[in-house]
């Protein structure tokens, strides 16, 4: 049997479920990355590293709930945070003592969080430093990498996808004031933006690629373009979205001595809960100060309805804790068992794949075109995308192992390296 009849014959329920989905949403789906052939597994509930069907099947989960669940699903710690919550009730829609307990763990952490404001969504959060960067400065043009991934806002979706040229979506305007970069190449980087320097409000960039393929960045090319930036009296903006509190109790930047002007935070720091922060230098974010400021000086950044609900800031504030008591046990754990796993993979794939990744991220790349090593997103979409999704699903068909298919994976604290090994067995079975 195929796998995609074996994947049919153990899924009924979900197939039957997902069938009334299609009906309702837009691809059956309310994320686009989340559909895949020939339609997705309906998950019941999770708990520690697993996903559980509707059919009762069981997945060692990689894809962590878009790598945000650090501690794998439902840590019981977070959850009795959450369950005292909930009995004082959960949107107060007012200032609550939760949101500054979290803001108190994050400024310690992240020294540039010297002001917050929360939001419900990475999405949210870049798209208010965009504009947050345009109004300080007083220009209009934000570069963003080749590749690089910040949300659906429509003031940074552009160049997402290979090759980067088209335009990813009918429906934008003012395409011409997102210009992109290729990663890792600083002279090119640098052309570019000095031909757009005049205007240029500010550069966003991941420090690791996340969606773009894993790919970590130097931290010469971090420093080239940092330094370029505050010479032209532009802002540095690193969205740190993934990689925040991801590697580190922090974010990725001070390990790289960078000095960004403003950072975005999401996933992990909700603690699988909606958020998204935008923090960065006072004399930055008093750019969104609006009292006493007129309309034109000001810029009007959200919030929102669910900002800093307390549910979110529990979760999140709880999942921090966690980290920070642990001592660094967690991140030496999981950072260990990333590594054992990107070398295993090589190993048993030799020369026809490219690991990439750092810490407990990972992602397979398939060799193809003549790629030998992957240094930004055009390198990692000229591999094989189609091996890769059938890599992942014959796992999740046959091993009971789930990577949203062609995504990196994250290990969590509640994986073991059993689990790791179990991956590592299913990856020797799979046919290439
Ligand atoms: C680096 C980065 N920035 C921003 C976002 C958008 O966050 P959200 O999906 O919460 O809107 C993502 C989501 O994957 C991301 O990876």
């Amino acid at each position: 049997m195929n796998i995609i009849s074996e994947y049919k014959k153990k899924t009924r329920k979900s197939a039957k479920v997902f069938a009334r989905s299609s009906k309702l949403h837009i691809n059956g789906v309310s994320h686009n990355i989340r559909f895949y052939e020939p339609y997705p597994f309906v998950v019941k509930k999770s708990s520690g590293k697993n996903l559980i069907d509707v059919d009762g099947n069981k997945y060692a989960d990689y894809w962590m709930g878009h790598w945000s669940l650090i501690l794998g699903h439902g840590p019981k710690k977070v959850k009795e945070s959450l369950q005292k919550q909930m009995e004082k009730s959960w949107m107060y829609g007012t200032v609550n003592e939760q949101t500054i307990k979290l803001s108190e763990i994050i400024s310690k952490a992240v020294p540039v969080a010297e002001k917050i404001r929360y939001v419900t969504s990475g999405t949210e959060a870049t798209m208010y430093a965009v504009r947050l960067a345009r109004s300080v400065t007083g220009r209009k043009i934000i570069a963003k990498i080749d590749g690089g991934w910040h949300g659906y806002t429509s003031d940074l979706l552009k160049s997402v996808n290979w090759p980067f040229s088209e335009s990813e979506s009918s429906g934008m305007i003012n395409e011409e004031k997102i210009i992109s970069i290729p990663y890792n190449n600083l002279e090119g980087s640098l052309k570019i933006l000095k031909k757009n320097s005049e205007n240029l409000a500010g550069v966003i960039i991941e420090p690791v690629l996340g969606g773009g393929g894993c790919i970590p960045a130097t931290s010469e090319y971090l420093k080239g373009i940092q330094e370029f930036v505050h010479k032209n009296k532009s802002l540095f903006i690193l969205d740190e979205i993934v990689t925040a509190f991801r590697f580190r109790f922090g974010c990725l930047y001070p390990t790289m001595k960078l000095d960004p002007d403003i950072v975005t935070l999401g996933k992990i720091v909700g603690g699988g809960m909606a958020i998204g922060v935008m923090c960065g230098k006072k004399e930055i974010m008093q750019y969104a100060d609006t009292t006493g400021k007129k309309k034109s000086e000001r810029s009007y950044v959200g919030g929102g309805t669910f900002s800093t609900n307390p549910i979110s800031m529990v979760a999140g504030y709880s999942t921090l804790s966690k980290l920070k008591n642990s001592k660094n046990t967690i991140y030496s754990q999981i950072n260990r068992l990333g590594e054992f796993a990107r070398k295993e993979l090589e190993k048993i794939f030799g020369d026809k794949v490219i690991i990439t990744g750092k810490g407990s991220l990972f992602m397979t790349h398939f060799a193809k075109n003549g790629i030998t090593e992957i240094t930004n997103a055009t390198h990692a979409a000229k591999c094989d995308s189609t091996m890769l999704q059938r890599y992942h699903f014959k796992m999740i068909s046959q091993d009971g192992i789930f990577f949203l298919p062609g995504k990196l994976g994250a290990i969590s604290a509640a994986h073991s390296k059993g689990d790791i090994k179990k991956m590592l067995l299913a990856t020797e079975n799979f046919k290439l």
